[in-house]
């Protein structure tokens, strides 16, 4: 039930910068997860929050204290980690209790907080199993239980499903949700590299990348509106397309020319100053529909390889120069399309316009740079 306040919170070890020009406002009741690529710091942002790691540069304010040299017990954060480790010779009931005990409270005070966190995780039926007895999915809700019982401030979860199979991971994901709704004054922050939960469980994300902060937003707002190339190819799966092109028209549409010689156009403004300017054209697979006969069309190529997955197709062209394929998702089953030359086009709606991996409509303050975007530098290729 807290407010976070990061500024300007950086870490090295020794002369390794790993995080540096982290400022993030987190406010009561937020959920809010950290995503990136595997060793871009998400654990040790973590750590330095709950006072496992020491921040070495910048200020960390809990409810509007400076806790940078507050020990971790004193923080009223609790830490859920991806090995539950719980205690194998006790009750789900013990393990629950056991570090209320060691704080000494009271028998009635014990009782009450495991009959709450047990309501909220749907684990009354199984208080005095041991840990042997239960399913993965329940030891992991056991493990958020100790957290609940301690009634803490925040919420830390680092990778806290990623032990689990395809359909627990799944089934947990909203159990994580449902608990989140069960507490909605609880402020957490959730480590993971799955998209998927990124997405679902988030009131905003933060993208870690190149020891920064790439972008910070809703789901739906990084996914629409990216503000750099990074972040245009981390979240979306199959990764955002970015095609080369030239901008050949300025004005409050901006019209970008292909090599392959397709027209897109952004329903954006850029200056005269982009004119002739190269840039990367984004757009999603699922944004990419074909172009009827006769019609204008962004993309033309030959479809390598196609993927029918029943509700859609992916279409895998063929590869241009060096460049990662152009991939496509249509709607239904087209796996006749392979070998075939295919024409695409996009609702200019859906298109981005990136110059020097930054996003034209940020570029052309068409939307407020998020505060805390630091000077990004991430090479996505
Ligand atoms: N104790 C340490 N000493 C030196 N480098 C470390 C230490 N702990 C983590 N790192 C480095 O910090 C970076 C971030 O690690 P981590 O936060 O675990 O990444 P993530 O959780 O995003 O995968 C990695 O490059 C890792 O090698
Ligand atoms: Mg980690």
């Amino acid at each position: 039930m807290a407010d976070l306040l990061l500024t300007d919170v950086a870490k090295s070890y020794g002369s390794v910068d790993v995080l540096k020009h982290i400022n993030l406002d987190i406010k009561k009741g937020e959920l809010i997860v950290f995503v990136g690529p595997s060793g871009c710091g998400k654990s040790t942002l973590l750590r330095m929050i709950a006072g496992l790691e020491k921040i070495t540069g910048g200020e960390l304010q809990i409810d509007g204290m400076v806790v940078n040299d507050v020990p971790p017990a004193q923080r009223g954060i609790a830490m859920v980690f991806q090995s539950y480790a719980l205690y194998p010779h006790m009750t789900v009931r013990d393990n629950m209790a056991f570090a209320l005990k060691i704080a000494k409270k009271s028998p009635e005070e014990i009782d009450a907080a495991i009959a709450k966190a047990a309501r909220i995780l749907q684990l009354e039926p199984y208080l005095d199993r041991l840990p042997k007895a239960l399913s993965g999915g329940q030891r992991q809700r056991v493990a958020i239980g100790r957290s609940i019982v301690r009634d803490p401030k925040v919420y830390l979860f680092d990778e806290p499903l990623s032990n689990l199979d395809a359909a627990l991971r799944v089934a947990t994901r909203i159990e994580i949700a449902q608990l989140k709704e069960a507490m909605p004054d609880s402020t957490m922050i959730y480590v993971t590299h799955d998209q998927v939960e990124a997405m679902t469980l988030a009131t905003r994300i933060v993208v870690l990348a190149g020891g920064g902060i790439a972008q910070v937003g809703s789901p739906l707002t990084l996914y629409e509106k990216p503000e750099n190339e990074f972040v245009a190819q981390f979240i979306g799966s199959p990764a955002m397309n970015l095609l080369p092109g030239k901008i050949t028209g300025t004005g409050q549409q901006t019209t970008v020319s292909f090599e392959g010689g397709g027209t897109a156009i952004s329903n954006y403004p850029s200056n005269d100053a982009d004119m002739g300017a190269q840039v990367n054209v984004g757009v999603r697979p699922e944004d990419f529909v074909e172009a009827g006969e006769g019609q204008p069309y962004a993309f033309e190529g030959t479809v390598d390889i196609t993927e029918a997955l029943g509700e859609v197709t992916l279409l895998y062209f063929e590869k241009q120069n060096d460049a990662d394929p152009v991939i496509g998702k249509l709607a239904g089953i087209h796996s006749d399309l392979r070998g075939n030359k295919v024409r695409l086009t996009a609702d200019p709606g859906k298109v981005h316009v990136f110059r020097d991996g930054e996003s034209l409509l940020y570029r052309q303050g068409g939307l407020e740079k998020t505060a805390t975007t630091t000077n990004l530098n991430v090479s996505v290729h």
